[in-house]
């Protein structure tokens, strides 16, 4: 471009819509994908689980009360999620594998009341997201405990919180018609 196209150019713009307003803050840039993976890479710990149904607090079925976790995200990209329910009556004490004479509704307990999956995750980037809130796509997951997980894309909110030396991540996703929370402890 000339100079003269550039001049023009530029005098035709007026100085309120070509120079930055008081009004309008910079927009900021928006954060690399790979930058909030590495911000979130680590591993968390489970510390509670809470559901909800059109806002109401429900029993996490699932889960239980004292529901045991770890979550973890790697830099190059992958993540795994095993959670269980501590109750006794939801973890008959079966041993692995699976013995002949092990009873199937003891099996069905522990399958009821377990959660595990592994495979790639990503920033939906479709979404504002930053290091410390946007959201993740669990998947498409290449392994899960339960058959019609494998493959998915789960969708999962998240919010890092800073409490004290404590950093805790909330993940939110949709679950069973209603909501589902958990908050995780990050341990390294
Ligand atoms: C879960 O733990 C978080 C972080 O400590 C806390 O803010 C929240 O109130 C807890 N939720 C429940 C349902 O206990
Ligand atoms: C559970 O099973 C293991 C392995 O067979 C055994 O060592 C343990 O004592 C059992 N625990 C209970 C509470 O029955
Ligand atoms: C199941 O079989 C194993 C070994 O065959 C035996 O040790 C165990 O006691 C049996 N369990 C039950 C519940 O019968
Ligand atoms: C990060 O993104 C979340 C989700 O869009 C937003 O609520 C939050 O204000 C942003 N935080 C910063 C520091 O930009
Ligand atoms: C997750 O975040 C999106 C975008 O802000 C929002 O529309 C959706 O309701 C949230 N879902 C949950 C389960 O919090």
């Amino acid at each position: 471009m000339h100079l003269h196209t550039i001049l023009a150019a530029l005098a035709s713009a007026s100085l309120t819509t070509a120079l930055p307003s008081a009004n309008t803050p910079p927009r900021s840039k928006p954060v690399k994908t790979q930058d909030i993976i590495n911000a979130l890479a680590g591993t968390y710990t489970l510390v509670n689980t809470s559901s909800t149904l059109n806002n109401v607090p429900v029993p996490d079925a699932a889960y239980g009360e004292a529901p045991v976790g770890i979550l973890t995200y790697s830099k190059s990209g992958y993540m795994s999620a095993t959670i269980v329910a501590t109750e006794p009556a939801f973890r008959p004490n079966l041993t692995f594998p699976y013995q002949e004479n092990d009873s199937d509704a003891d099996w069905a307990l522990i399958g009821k009341h377990s959660l595990g999956y592994a495979g790639p995750f990503s920033v939906n980037e479709a979404l504002p997201a930053n290091k410390t809130g946007g959201q993740l796509f669990h998947g498409p997951l290449v392994v899960a405990n339960v058959p019609t997980w494998v493959g998915t894309q789960q969708k999962r909110n998240y919010t890092v919180i800073k409490e004290g030396r404590d950093t805790l991540l909330r993940i939110g996703s949709e679950r069973g018609g209603g909501i589902g929370v958990l908050w995780w402890k990050r341990v390294d």
